[in-house]
């Protein structure tokens, strides 16, 4: 069995959103994390599934106009976030520091975030990747005990392969995965879980699932259409 998230990003509005909860039905699946807008995370309370939230805020104070801390989530039946994603490190200027406080506001809470890594084209170009990935691990890590460590969920997300259309080979993805736990039991001694993303749609995900050495999947475009969406779990029991 592996883990499917599903990150609605900003794709549905209200009318979509009801259109997609008709089509997707009873979902009831212990593997199936969704992460809708904060808007609709109510929607989803009789689906029996888990909830994620896409970010959540660095603080802890209530006076922070437009923000959603990691204690209102957690009320709200929110138990994943996922920080570090590459849209809000590029697009809102997020930094490694933001997601180690964003990591520990949830862990806090009990709740388990969904660490996003992963390089650029250029640096793929480069040869620099497992450089970029060291560095993001141990930045969102930081002043982090063990124990909490190894409750992170890792995404390996090839930022190339968000959105693109185009995936990895399964070789490719290996070689970084197998760094990334290699990385995580010599410097840590921790065995983390870990996901890929980046384009993951119902075409590739016979192939995907062929690579023992991940844990899951972190979906968008693809957790949006209710039918391939289904598939895709359907394929991940
Ligand atoms: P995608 O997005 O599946 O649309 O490529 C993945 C992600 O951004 O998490």
């Amino acid at each position: 069995m592996k883990i499917v998230v599903g990150n609605h990003k900003a794709y549905l509005d209200s009318d979509t959103m009801d259109k997609f909860l008709l089509d997707i039905g009873a979902l009831n699946s212990n593997n199936v994390i969704i992460c809708p807008s904060f808007i609709y995370l109510d929607r989803f309370k009789d689906k029996n599934i888990l909830l994620g939230s896409q970010t959540v805020s660095n603080y802890e104070i209530k006076a922070t106009t437009g923000e959603l801390s990691a204690e209102q989530l957690k009320s709200a039946g929110v138990d994943f976030s996922i920080v570090g994603h590459s849209e809000r490190r590029q697009l809102l200027h997020e930094s490694i520091d933001d997601t180690n406080i964003k990591i520990k506001q949830l862990l806090k809470n009990k709740m388990i975030p969904i660490l996003c890594i992963g390089e650029t084209k250029e640096e793929k170009d480069k040869g620099i990747t497992k450089d970029i990935i060291t560095k993001e691990l141990d930045g969102a890590f930081k002043e982090l005990s063990l124990e909490l460590i190894e409750k992170v969920i890792i995404a390996y997300e090839p930022i190339w392969a968000i959105g693109t259309g185009i995936t990895p080979t399964n070789d490719e993805i290996e070689d970084v995965v197998k760094y990334i736990r290699d990385y995580l039991n010599d410097s840590y001694r921790v065995a983390n879980i870990i996901l890929y993303g980046g384009s993951v749609n119902s075409a590739n995900i016979d192939e995907l699932n062929k690579l023992s050495i991940i844990d899951g999947y972190l979906i968008g475009g693809a957790s949006t259409k209710a039918d391939e969406f289904k598939e895709i779990i359907n394929k991940c029991k």
